[in-house]
This record gives C-alpha cells, structure tokens and sequence, in this order.
C-alpha cells in the first residue's frame, strides 16, 4: 500500500469569468492581494500565498465547465513533497481523464471538476487574532483593547463547496484514490471532507442538488477570528457588494461565517473559528436542516454605514 498523501490544503483556485473588471474589483476589495500574473490571466494571492486565479471565460486554456456562467474552473490541491506527486500520479493513472496539465498531474473529478496537484507553493505565515477574555480565563487579554479591523486579509483559502449529483462516487473518489478523511455527512445527501486527517473540519463539501446539477456553491477563505469576519463583510458591503447570509454560524463545523455574491462565480466566505479535527475523530451523520446549517444567520448582512441590518425591501 502506497504512502499516505501529505496534501498541505487547497494551493490554487481557477475561475473562468465574464466580467473580468468586475472580478479584479471583487477580490481587490475581498482583501487579497496582485500576485504575478500572464495577460489574460489575473492571479491573485491570500497572505500564505495560496492563489485565486481568474481567466476570461472563453479562455481555451481552462477546463471544461462544469455549469453556464462564471464559476470555477479548476482546483490545485497542493502537495508538500515531489515524493507525495508521484504518489498522486499512481493513484490516478488509471483514471480515464488523467493527463498532465502544464506539469502538473490533472484529471476530473465524479462531478466533473478538473483538479491537478503541485508541490505547495503557500508560505507558512503566523497570524495572531485577538485574544478573547472568557470566564476561565478573564484575562487573556489585560489593559487592552480588544482587535477592530476596517477590512479583511483572508490568510488562505479553506475549503470550496460544491453542488453534486452523485455525492456517494464523489465522496469515494476522494477517499479512496486520494486518502481525504470523511469529517461529517448528510446521510446519502452530503459529505465533508477533509485532505488531511489532523486540519480543519472541510476542505471540500459536496451536496446533492439533483435539480439543478453540477455547480459552484462557495469558496471560503480564513481569517482571523471572528471580529475579521465581521469587519472584512461591512467593508464589502460598504464597497457595494451583496451579503447573500451572513454573519451567521455553522453548527456542522462550529465556524462564524460571512457570505458574499461573488462575480466570479457562486459565492465568497469568510470563515474563522472552525473546529480543528484529528484521526480521533468519529464522522457524524447529520440531519439537512436549515437549523443544522445555520444556528443563526443574517439574511442580506449588515449596512456597512449604518452597521445595522439590512431592512427587507
Ligand atoms: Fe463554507
């Protein structure tokens, strides 16, 4: 039996998008930064380096899409070492869809989403969010205030979230050929997977949604802590953009959450906070609940201006 893969996480996300001005502006305001980039493509970075890369969306070097529109295109699972690509290239070898993509090894996925795999090119960062004064420990925090942030620097890119119509091959593709851990599930419906056993609960969440097909949900970009999450989602509604939910919480995952329409392609999150998991951990099956979604959450957000909630129209 081969080694296990030590994947670090998600390395690079590929759109292809429609309104490419639109798309610089999003991720401008968003709280990444420009990274190097080859006209027509635009790369942007999050603080570790992990990349958002956006294409126009008739660009002939993305795959193929797996839905109309802006969505995303591909997803680069970073690994940490040459030794580890080998281990990817034997377990795909025998997938009809395998090819090498621009040096990397690459096939498509159950649902139809190309994903290839590199050496990680992320950086370690150390980033401290604010200490929080609890009852146990009410001073975490002395003769100081407590973090205010105007916007967020999301640190990397956490998990995508993608709309299924076979979530049982998809969850066994993963596990099986690649050696994700199953974190949760909604029985027969949804699965939470995560590519290292000791890491956060999800980097990748697919959901069963027969009528509409293959598609993009999310992507979600750390941050922080929850005063981030807070901050970086009334600096983008200020900017104009709109909160589809948010702020809110994650029961599954314990993690605070904000959600923004993005025009690359379905949604942005901001997360911080979720629950960090280990080979200890059982898998629970969890009912599809809106209250399991969401043990409170914002619909429209929160007026940047006025930092108040959005009023139904
Ligand atoms: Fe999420």
């Amino acid at each position: 039996m081969a080694d296990p893969i030590k994947f670090k996480g998600i390395d690079r996300i590929v759109y292809g998008v429609g309104d490419m001005a639109s798309g610089i502006r999003f991720f401008n305001d968003w709280g990444l930064k420009r990274g190097a980039s080859q006209n027509p493509s635009v790369m942007f970075q999050t603080l570790d380096g992990t990349e958002a890369e956006l294409r126009p969306i008739d660009d002939p070097h993305l795959p193929p899409p797996i839905e109309e529109g802006s969505t995303l295109r591909e997803v680069i699972w970073g690994v940490e070492t040459e030794a580890d690509l080998i281990t990817v290239e034997n377990a795909l070898a025998n997938e009809p869809s395998y090819v090498n993509r621009d040096g990397r090894p690459a096939c498509v996925d159950p649902n139809g989403l190309a994903i290839s795999f590199r050496v990680t090119q992320r950086r370690e960062v150390m980033v401290e969010g604010a200490a929080i004064n609890t009852f146990a420990h009410p001073n975490a925090r002395v003769n100081q205030q407590s973090t205010f942030y105007n916007r967020a620097e999301p640190i990397e890119i956490g998990h995508v979230v993608l709309f299924a119509n076979d979530v049982p091959a998809i969850q066994e593709f993963y596990v099986e050929k690649l050696g994700f851990c199953l974190s949760d599930s909604y029985p027969g419906s949804g699965a939470f997977l995560r590519c290292r056993a000791q890491g956060g609960h999800h980097n990748i969440f697919v959901l069963d949604a027969p009528d509409r097909g293959p598609g993009l949900n999310h992507v979600a970009f750390t941050v922080r802590d929850i005063h981030e999450v807070f901050g970086g989602g009334l600096h983008v509604d200020r900017c104009g953009w709109t909160t589809q939910i948010g702020p809110g919480r994650h029961p599954v995952s314990s993690a605070y959450f904000w959600y923004v329409e993005n025009p690359c392609g379905g949604l942005a999150e901001y997360f911080a906070d979720e629950d960090y998991l280990t080979e200890a951990w059982k898998p629970r099956e969890i009912d599809r609940t809106n209250e399991n979604y969401a043990e409170w959450g914002i619909g429209g957000g929160i007026d940047g201006h006025t930092r108040r909630q959005h009023l139904p129209t």
